[in-house]
């Protein structure tokens, strides 16, 4: 199937690794020129130069997705370096701070420090808010755009131990949909993707890693039960099981699908 992405600008929030890194490298393949956005510089500047390599275009765009004036230079500065404008926005960057501090165990509402629920809603809703904000006009007057957001099934059915990280991620597919009934006029479409849990190289610890095993882990054993897929093959999903999904969605083959959220989570989530 031909997605026509040649030639387009497609920005990746969070870029640097794991899922967005796949969805960087996926568009790219796809001839899109993508600018890869990460908080750290390093990793924005690996996944930009293994797209080079691969004979695709990219640019390393550090910037911190929750300061609308950084989004904006970057956006800016992307345009300028492929000297058009931002035909698709991925939305991935996204994290659970307090999982990856604390040994991949989250902690309920009731003992989650209250500064933790502004980085979990300043990344997931604010970064989300400032991107599209940035990049909305210039495809108002295109008419014509795609935007995708990357949520997790937290959003859609509420998970036990990630409340807030479950509230931004709803907020985010809320949003989404709002901007998708605003914007069909212009022919832009808002959709989101909703995650299981997703294992990649970036995942130093836990069920997570990349390494992770039944036998060296047991607490993946017990995720794996929840994943019908993943009783199939027997591994959670990975950054690859995604990123065509979202090229898709990102491409003029979706047209028709607007303010929809839809689960790449091995039926995880069935609604
Ligand atoms: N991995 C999973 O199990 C899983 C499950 C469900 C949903 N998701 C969602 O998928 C998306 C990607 O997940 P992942 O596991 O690849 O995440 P990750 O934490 O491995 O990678 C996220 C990237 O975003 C970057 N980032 C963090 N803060 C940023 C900021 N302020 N500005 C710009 N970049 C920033 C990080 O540096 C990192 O490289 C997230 O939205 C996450 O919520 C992941």
């Amino acid at each position: 199937m031909k997605l026509g992405l040649e030639g387009k600008v497609a920005l990746v929030t969070g870029g640097g690794q794991g899922v967005g890194r796949q969805i960087c490298i996926e568009l790219a393949a796809e001839g899109a020129r993508v600018i890869v956005n990460d908080l750290f510089a390093e990793r924005a500047e690996a996944v930009a130069a293994e797209i080079a390599a691969a004979g695709g275009q990219a640019l390393a765009a550090p910037a911190d997705i929750t300061r609308a004036e950084e989004v904006e230079a970057m956006v800016a500065k992307g345009m300028a370096h492929f000297d058009a404008p931002v035909a698709v926005l991925v939305n991935n960057a996204g994290i659970i701070p307090e999982r990856r501090e604390k040994g991949g165990r989250t902690p309920p509402f009731l003992d989650m420090p209250t500064a933790d629920w502004a980085k979990i809603v300043n990344l997931n809703v604010y970064g989300t808010m400032h991107c599209c904000r940035s990049v909305l006009p210039g495809m108002v007057e295109r008419k014509g755009g795609r935007i995708v957001n990357i949520i997790s099934e937290a959003g859609r059915i509420g998970e036990a131990n990630m409340a807030v990280y479950s509230g931004a991620k709803a907020a985010i597919a809320g949003f989404g949909k709002a901007l998708a009934r605003e914007h069909g006029r212009h022919a832009i479409t808002v959709n989101s993707v909703a995650l299981g849990a997703v294992s990649h190289a970036g995942i130093k610890d836990g069920p997570l890693n990349i390494h992770a095993t039944v036998e060296n882990d047991e607490r993946l054993g017990k995720m794996l039960n929840v994943y019908p897929i993943s009783k199939g093959v027997g591994r959670l999903s990975r950054p690859e099981d995604i990123s065509g999904l979202v090229a898709f969605l990102a491409s003029d083959r979706s047209l028709f699908i607007t303010g929809q959220t839809i689960g790449a989570s091995g039926g995880f989530a069935m609604v």
